[in-house]
């Protein structure tokens, strides 16, 4: 028969679990509400140099931060097992409206090809043979380092230059960092600048002119401004431009495996907006309005295959603000469309 002093110290024990219990229950309850306490905010603002004009618009703004954040956080918890993940950047005080209206290619960019000229060209690379497993044109010292468009919907300027500084690169040597602001003032046509562009419009402006400034010459301003071209002397040029057969990921490859091609993908969607890293196969559409460089290609360990995609929304974003794409996916427009109107320039031979 248990003792009287064994039951009383039976019970000690179960009050103290209990109180343990609900220590453990209530510090939880304190983290969350820690998690959320606008200090979230505040120090995601620290980290990303971001002030507002008054309260209410910090207020505002951390509203919106946290349905971001929420969002973030149930993708990941009920999305284990895709090859991606997404956190917390910089576009994260943005509505999904806003991020849309600034980060892509502004309003003429999201018409899409729609009334452009269906230009054919010939297709330098048909017939190449020689095809790496993985190429990696950052590697090869072709690709800058990643640049950020800002409130502006210059993507299309950012791809093409990207392109225009590897294909430099790889036939001279000097890897330079040119000029979006020239192509955003001066690329006219069916291009608007802020508004939006293309990237056709740019290779013909840069090839016609006989060359592009350098950043440094030119800097980018992320707005609009008075074209000034005449001004700076180009630093590389281009013969022309050539596209890539559509909706054909294997002559994709065959570009690619030859030179960085800027591609036209629909990146408008909030997987895209928020991806931290990881091999992307988000759902997406074909509805093109974002314009990105392809720098280089390769797989994973378990075998799934991607493209290398440099963008233009700084290195907080992504991979240091490189994005991992899906490879060889059942639709030959490729994932996002990115296979519908790849395109790279020509240099000097
Ligand atoms: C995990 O992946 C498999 C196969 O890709 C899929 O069928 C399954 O629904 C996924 N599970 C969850 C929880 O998403
Ligand atoms: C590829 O090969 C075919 C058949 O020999 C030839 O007609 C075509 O001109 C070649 N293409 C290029 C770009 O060299």
């Amino acid at each position: 028969m248990a003792s009287f002093s064994q039951s009383l110290y039976v019970l000690a024990l179960f009050a103290v679990l209990a109180l343990w219990n609900s220590r453990v229950t209530m510090s939880r309850k304190l983290v969350e509400l820690e998690a959320w306490s606008p200090k979230r905010h505040e120090q995601w603002m620290v980290e990303h140099g971001k002030y507002y004009k008054d309260v209410a618009e910090k207020e505002k703004r951390y509203q919106i931060f946290k349905e971001n954040v929420e969002f973030i956080e149930s993708f990941n918890a009920n999305n284990k097992n895709l090859t991606f993940k997404l956190g917390v950047n910089q576009f994260a005080d943005q509505t999904f409206e806003e991020f849309k209206a600034s980060s892509l290619n502004g309003k003429k960019g999201s018409l899409g090809l729609m009334g452009m000229e269906e230009i054919k060209t010939p297709f330098r690379y048909e017939n190449v043979t020689d095809i790496p497993e993985t190429i990696d044109w950052r590697k090869r010292g072709a690709v800058t380092p990643i640049k950020d468009q800002k409130d502006c919907g210059s993507c299309w300027a950012f791809a093409t230059v990207a392109t225009v500084e590897s294909i430099h690169q790889i036939s001279t040597g000097k890897l330079e960092s040119l000029s979006e602001q020239e192509l955003v003032d001066c690329v006219r046509g069916k291009s608007g600048g802020c508004n939006g562009g293309f990237m056709e419009d740019a290779f013909k402006f840069i090839a016609k002119k006989g060359g592009i400034a350098s950043e440094a010459k030119y800097p980018y301003k992320h707005v609009d401004r008075t074209c000034n071209s005449k001004k700076k002397e180009p630093v590389a040029s281009i013969k022309g431009y050539e596209k890539v057969p559509k909706n054909n990921e294997k002559a994709l490859l065959k570009a690619v495996a030859n030179q960085p091609v800027g591609v036209d993908i629909e990146a408008g969607q909030k997987a895209f907006q928020f991806y931290s890293g990881g091999v992307f196969a988000g759902k997406c559409g074909t509805k093109t309005d974002h314009d990105v460089a392809v720098v280089g290609y390769g797989s994973t360990e378990d075998g799934t295959k991607y493209w290398i995609v440099k963008n233009s929304w700084g290195k907080n974003w992504g991979e240091n603000g490189y994005m991992r794409m899906k490879r060889d996916i059942k639709s030959n427009k490729g994932l996002c469309g990115l296979a519908m109107n790849p395109l790279y320039p020509v240099a000097f031979a």
